[in-house]
């Protein structure tokens, strides 16, 4: 931890009050002064107790009259001191131990500033538990979020321990393996699987919500020239530029099913504008969607100007099922932030694609092809895996945060591979049996199974899609659950507006003499 000593972070000077005032004054001095907890001095200036706001909030709860009882009675008495410069691991153990929140700062017997936990927390990195009540007081959650549920939805939620995620209740392997895109789609967004009329109208829809807004065709040849071009970059900013077209008004001034109708737009058009400024880029002609196929053999027809092989679609088809929405997952979460602040459907899903494109999120299928192509051929598998793993590497496409079991989506993957067939669908079993061989003698309890970005690699691959396609593919899918979660945010909407708990240079800091705009 660091070498600073608990003068460095204290509160000072330190919030006073006398121990006659009562229960309402108290909690005004600290309600003035913007702090949970105040010393108690005696007429001597001797520390005879702590306060603090949720002291004052508890004791009224318990029938304290807040107008003629006093500090004294409720107070903490006698409360455990630290000194100014001791180090900040005392101040921690001192907080372990007790369980105290705040402490009095003592020097040379006198009481000089109050230390906070909070203080405290930030610069150890550990997570504060729970926070100190005051009205106004920040909570400071776990970094990254991790454990904290932010928000209620119905969209779908991951079980990372039994290897299960479901979208609105249903399995999502299942819905994989016996729906089409559109019926998902439809179940996502509109929250019901579709009857069968409902489906053919979503298909008629979404068929008609592929043409592009006037004016965005021609923009698009020059997005797909940009210096330093890529494929995501390239459909974030188009998302950004169809969104301005189509004039997507602000959420908040809308009626839910217009965000909803948005959301289903923007949808369809998001694989006609990836595979045309794709084409652009090859310096093809882009190719208009057929009417006639439906999201997945579409996409595919886009790409390569032709109708799909039925069992390449089917396969792409079941991988964009199965990546649409997968819990609060970062860009969702993005696009909540987004939507809560009543910006408009494009705006959030531009959010959303940026957030994608981090490559701690939208991950890199394509670093797993890339490692079966290292490693060449099956007799050389066992090989370069202890290699890698006895070097310290990290194996592509085995792990995971959230699944400490077989990742649903890698199993199902599996068996879409295992039907499309082909050399590398055999050489990638075969690699991924050693791995996990390999992986269970070398890393033994580590609870490590193969990803969805393993297979998710393969099947794009043997699907034709291009490598630097994959993470834009997941993308299109993914967009469907990000609509889902606009309008479920818009329909129920509270603006998300954390705090942040401040840790620089202690405020105010009074400005260097003198200093100003120079003459
Ligand atoms: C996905 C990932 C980041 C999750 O990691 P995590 O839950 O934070 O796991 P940790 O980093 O705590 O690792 C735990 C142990 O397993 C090992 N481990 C984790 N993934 C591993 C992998 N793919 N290959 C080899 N060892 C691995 C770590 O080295 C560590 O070993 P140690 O205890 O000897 O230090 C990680 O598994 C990984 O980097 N995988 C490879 C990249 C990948 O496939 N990404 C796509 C994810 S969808």
């Amino acid at each position: 931890m660091s070498q600073a000593v608990i003068r460095d972070l204290m509160h000072t000077p330190p919030v006073v009050v006398a121990p006659t005032l009562t229960l309402s004054e108290a909690a005004k001095v600290l309600d003035d002064n913007k702090v949970g907890a105040a010393a108690v001095l005696d007429g001597a200036g001797g520390v005879v107790g702590m306060v603090s706001e949720r002291d004052l909030l508890h004791s009224v709860g318990i029938g304290h009259d807040p107008a003629s009882d006093t500090v004294e009675q409720v107070m903490a008495k006698q409360p455990f001191t630290v000194n100014a410069d001791d180090s900040i691991e005392s101040a921690l153990d001192v907080f372990r131990t007790h369980r105290f929140r705040h402490l009095p700062v003592m020097d040379d017997g006198h009481v000089v500033g109050i230390l906070s936990i909070r203080h405290v927390v930030r610069l150890a990195h550990i997570e504060e538990v729970k926070p100190a009540g005051a009205a106004g007081a920040a909570e400071l959650a776990p970094r990254g979020l991790e454990g904290v549920a932010v928000a209620e939805t119905s969209v779908g939620d991951v079980r990372g321990e039994e290897g299960f995620f479901h979208y609105r209740g249903y399995d999502a392997t299942e819905l994989a393996r016996r729906c089409s895109f559109e019926q998902v789609w439809h179940l996502l967004v509109m929250g019901e699987l579709p009857t069968e009329a409902d489906l053919k109208a979503f298909r008629e829809r979404s068929v008609a919500y592929r043409e592009l807004p006037a004016g965005i065709a021609e923009l698009l040849p020059p997005v797909a020239a940009l210096p330093n071009y890529t494929p995501l970059g390239a459909l974030r900013s188009a998302v950004s530029l169809t969104a301005a077209a189509i004039g997507t008004e602000p959420t908040l001034d809308i009626p839910n099913e217009q965000v909803r109708d948005q959301g289903i737009r923007l949808a369809a058009l998001v694989p006609v504008l990836l595979m045309r400024l794709h084409r652009h880029h090859q310096g093809l002609d882009p190719v208009d969607p057929d009417p006639d196929l439906g999201y997945a053999a579409a996409y595919l027809q886009m790409l390569t100007g032709e109708r799909p092989d039925p069992v390449k679609a089917r396969a792409v088809e079941q991988y964009l099922i199965l990546t649409m929405d997968h819990g609060f997952n970062s860009s969702t979460f993005t696009s909540r932030v987004i939507t809560s602040t009543g910006s408009d459907i494009g705006s959030a899903l531009t959010g959303a694609i940026g957030a994608l494109a981090g490559p701690l999120h939208g991950g890199a299928p394509s670093r797993a092809l890339a490692m079966l192509d290292a490693i060449g051929t099956p007799d050389k598998a066992e090989d370069y895996l202890r290699r890698e793993i006895g070097s310290g590497a990290r194996l592509m496409g085995f792990g995971h945060r959230v699944y400490k079991t077989d990742d649903p989506r890698s199993t199902l993957l599996r068996e879409v591979a295992q039907n499309m067939g082909g050399e590398q669908v055999d050489f990638a079993q075969h690699v991924e049996a050693t791995a996990l061989r390999v992986l269970n003698e070398l890393k033994p309890g580590r609870r490590l199974y193969t990803n969805v970005e393993f297979y998710a690699g393969v099947v794009m691959n043997s699907a034709g899609i291009p490598r630097d396609m994959f993470t834009p593919t997941f993308a299109c899918s993914r967009t469907v659950g990000w609509t889902a979660a606009i309008a479920e945010q818009a329909a129920n909407n509270r603006l998300i507006r954390p705090s942040a708990l401040y840790i620089g240079p202690a405020a105010p800091r009074p400005l260097p003499e003198g200093y100003g705009i120079p003459a």
